[in-house]
């Protein structure tokens, strides 16, 4: 069992009368880069704000590396570092004088601390500049850094791609899954754009009207061996199907006029030099790519995009 560095028990949250958030029970594991998708209105800030205990939990808890931030919120929030809002700053003041003012607040904060978080966002050679100066992408990544300074083990960024263009939110990322790798801090980074996170996430938890609705792995990366449903097109179908089954350890399917197999991708040459040694005619193959977007499209819906 991976290491649980936030854990949400039975968190609920209600508004007057009206209940916001309806009992998330999940896990954030240390190290993992996890994202929190849900449309806009699905409750992720709320949510979020229970976490860091900037809003009162109605009922279950938030414990983080084991202390609950309802008991011993001294305990939990140590752990934490976040973004909820956009990142406070001096504009006149250079990023460094920015994280020094901050880093006054916090106990044990080095210069040499500073410089690290500073590298670990890519800020070095802007750190000088006033932070007025900055794009809104630096401005974000500075706040990662301000966040990051009391080397929290776990980070939590409400949105921090919102507003960014498309290279800004490539740089965020980047520098994401940087920090989750060599800082092995847990990232919990919500947004309500699947495309804007898949990218960089271990895993993906769905939110939808305050209810977790799915919970995923995002597989994909490139040494990952990903079974591929192939489709094929061939004749005779009764002896292709035959002499797939001796050939695959899983299940031959038939649909209509083809056979469908999962296998993996370097086994895609292999089976159909086979079939073909087989006398077997081969009319089309199709190998179909599933992907995040599709798997979450009718639990998230289309209205996603604002
Ligand atoms: N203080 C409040 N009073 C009443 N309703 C609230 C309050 N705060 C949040 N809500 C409601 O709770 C729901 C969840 O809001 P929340 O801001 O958590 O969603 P979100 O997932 O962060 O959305 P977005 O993608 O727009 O940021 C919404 O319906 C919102 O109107
Ligand atoms: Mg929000």
């Amino acid at each position: 069992m991976v290491k649980a560095a936030m854990q949400l028990v039975n968190l609920k949250k209600t508004i007057g009368k009206k209940p916001i958030i309806k009992g998330l029970d999940f896990e954030i594991r240390a190290g993992e880069v996890f994202g929190f998708l849900g449309p806009n209105g699905a409750g992720k800030t709320t949510t979020i704000r229970m976490m860091v205990g900037l809003i009162d939990i109605t009922e279950g808890d938030v414990l983080i590396e084991g202390k609950s931030i309802k008991t011993d919120f001294k305990g939990a929030i140590q752990h934490v570092g976040a973004i909820v809002e956009n990142p406070e700053m001096y504009p006149f003041l250079s990023g460094w004088k920015n994280l020094k003012q901050y880093a006054r607040m916090v106990k044990g904060v080095t210069d040499q601390r500073i410089k690290e978080v500073v590298g670990l966002v890519g800020l070095d050679k802007a750190i000088h500049e006033k932070a007025g100066r900055y794009s809104l992408g630096m401005r974000q990544r500075l706040g990662i850094a301000q966040a990051l300074l009391h080397s929290p083990s776990i980070l939590i960024l409400d949105e921090p791609t919102n507003g960014l263009d498309p290279s800004g939110i490539r740089e965020i990322r980047k520098y994401i899954r940087n920090l989750a790798e060599k800082e092995n801090v847990a990232v919990i980074v919500s947004s309500h754009l699947l495309t804007e996170i898949e990218l960089m996430c271990d895993r993906i938890g769905v939110i939808k009207n305050g209810e977790l609705i799915a919970i995923e792995e995002v597989k994909g990366t490139e040494n990952e061996e990903l079974l591929k449903e192939v489709h094929l097109e061939v004749e005779p179908l009764e002896t292709a199907k035959a002499f797939l089954e001796t050939q695959l350890a899983n299940e031959v399917g038939v649909d209509g006029k083809e056979l469908s197999i999962s296998v993996k991708r370097e086994e895609i040459p292999h089976i159909l030099k086979g079939l073909v040694e087989q006398g077997i005619s081969i009319y089309s193959v199709r190998v179909m790519q599933a992907t995040l977007e599709d798997k979450f499209f009718d639990l998230i819906g289309e209205n996603t995009i604002e």
